[in-house]
């Protein structure tokens, strides 16, 4: 099943997520719905809060279907190391048609638990770096906008605001 991706100003994208603390099937089953939901939308990345649903689970694929084994499936994920720092543009399937130079770490070590509840660790660098920090801090109810100018993150609030008045933000 396709959820439709919830937008910026959906209040469920600024409120922590609650832990998974069951992994049965029918988490099973909102991972692969998660999965197709977020190659729906071409995205990379997708957090539950992002179909609606506040719970800490993320899954990424950085290669866009490319590699079955850069499917991960991120349960309870917490950042337990950041080295360096990358420069690059960064978007958000809840905030589509903007893009913004975002400072990430270059390299990021993720702790979750798969779909079985095992505890894994997995380091990425460059975009997955990115994509580890961008899923985790969904879960924790923050944006990408929150690291960036104060002056750019309101101009693009201005934007969204006319587009939700002129019913083109839904
Ligand atoms: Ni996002």
């Amino acid at each position: 099943m396709i959820y439709p991706i919830v937008k910026y100003g959906d209040p469920v994208l600024e409120k922590p997520s609650a832990p998974i603390t069951k992994f049965d099937d029918e988490l099973r089953k909102l991972i692969e719905d998660m999965f197709e939901s977020m190659y729906a939308a071409h995205g990379v990345g997708l957090a539950a809060p992002q179909i609606g649903i506040a719970k800490r689970i993320a899954v990424v694929d950085v290669t866009f279907k490319d590699d079955p084994r850069a499917k991960l499936v991120l349960i309870n994920p917490e950042i337990v190391n950041k080295e360096g720092r990358q420069r690059g543009t960064e978007g958000c399937l809840s905030i589509p048609e903007f893009r913004e130079e975002v400072t990430r770490p270059q390299r990021v070590t993720v702790r979750a638990q798969d779909i079985n509840g095992k505890f894994y660790e997995h380091t990425g660098e460059d975009l997955l770096a990115r994509a580890f920090v961008h899923e985790t801090d969904h879960l924790n109810g923050k944006l990408y906008i929150s690291h960036i100018s104060a002056l750019k993150r309101d101009l693009i609030k201005r934007k969204i605001k006319k587009l939700v008045k002129a019913g083109e933000w839904t």
